[in-house]
């Protein structure tokens, strides 16, 4: 297999057409076949309630090339269940969970060229996400839907790779109480645009978001959940309700626990324990773990002594742990490796 002639190493966050992608549709309260075409665009109704009521929800998780040269996805059962507790809540059909990892190795397989090579720092990004496609006026849900994934070769998420990240606690929320925070909805991420135009318009990398309803509980940013190192090397991450059950976050915890013989603490992180910590990252499947160094609080900073130059010394131990698992260098928990060639 004639890999595509890209500059792997260099590759940012972004989005370039691939061969194939998948795609299946929902009519007559049934899910089609599903198939691998070649088509990127979609066409539709004006009135397509994608359109009007922002019916979409979408995954992301990778594809990596390991060291003895296998293409491997890391945890697609947690993606397809996922993607199942959203529809739910957005009254959206859910695409059954084996054929959604099913179609994740569908999807990879047929651009196998597009995988980069181990060693190159990239992966494969892949999008499954779900819109409602037929036409409607008054609010309610729609009655047919596109189930489809699509997949792009990426670097790393923010630029500059490892370097420490500046964040600020954010004025705008992104989730409501009792609202959407918890699922993977378009929607959220329609309510955090501004948020991360502004934050960018200032110099920050991103937002903190604090809970929605008090304002004094650290909730997540627009694309990670927050993980916290204490001075004694606890890790702490936050649990609350209006933030998304991270699957990265989840698999650290496991690390942390099992492979780092670190004491693991998820639960509600007041803001005001923030200044204590020795390090922070956030933790995604764009993010990996990221670390960060500095928190713009309007005016005052919070600085971890991990510093501005490099991850902290146990951010990096969970880091290589995590990533020494997705590449098959080191031994995965049962179940968390899917291979697919
Ligand atoms: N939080 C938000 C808001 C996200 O968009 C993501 C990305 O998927 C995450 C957390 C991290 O989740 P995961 O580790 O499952 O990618
Ligand atoms: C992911 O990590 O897969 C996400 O969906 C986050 C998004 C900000 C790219």
């Amino acid at each position: 297999m004639e890999k595509k002639n890209l500059d792997w190493a260099n590759l940012g966050f972004g989005y370039m057409t691939a061969d194939y992608r998948y795609v299946s549709n929902y009519k007559d309260g049934k899910w089609d076949d599903g198939e691998i075409t070649t088509d990127a665009n979609i066409v539709l109704n004006e009135c397509a309630c994608v359109f009007q009521y922002s019916q979409s929800c979408f995954e992301g998780l990778k594809a990596y090339t390991t060291e003895d040269g296998h293409i491997v996805c890391f945890r697609p059962d947690l993606n397809a269940e996922r993607m199942k507790e959203t529809c739910e809540r957005l009254e959206m059909p859910p695409f059954p969970v084996d054929r959604f990892v099913d179609a994740v190795e569908q999807v990879v397989k047929a651009n196998e060229a597009w995988v980069p090579p181990y060693g190159s720092g990239a992966t494969l990004y892949i999008r499954p996400f779900m819109i409602g496609s037929n036409s409607v006026i008054g609010v309610k849900p729609a009655d047919e839907y596109q189930f489809r994934i699509f997949v792009t070769p990426v670097g790393p998420y923010f630029k500059g790779g490892a370097k420490p990240l500046t964040i600020r606690v954010s004025d705008f929320d992104r989730a409501a109480p009792h609202g959407t925070g918890h699922i993977k909805a378009g929607l959220n991420y329609a309510m955090s645009l501004h948020a991360i135009v502004d934050a960018h318009n200032n110099g920050f990398d991103e937002n903190m978001y604090l809970d929605p309803a008090t304002r004094t509980k650290v909730e997540e940013t627009g694309g990670a959940n927050f993980v916290f190192i204490t001075k004694d090397g606890k890790f702490v991450t936050p649990k609350s309700d209006s933030i998304l059950p991270s699957i990265t976050r989840r698999s650290l915890m496991v690390v942390a626990e099992k492979y780092l013989g670190m004491t693991v603490e998820h639960r509600e992180v007041a803001f005001e324990e923030v200044k204590d910590f020795a390090e922070c990252g956030l933790c995604g499947t764009a993010a990996v773990i990221s670390p960060v160094g500095k928190i713009y609080d309007h005016g005052k900073e919070i600085c971890f002594p991990s510093g501005m130059d490099e991850m902290g010394p146990n951010i990096k131990k969970l880091y290589d742990t995590l990533t020494g698992i997705q590449m098959g260098k080191l031994e995965a928990p049962e179940g968390w490796i899917k291979t697919i060639l």
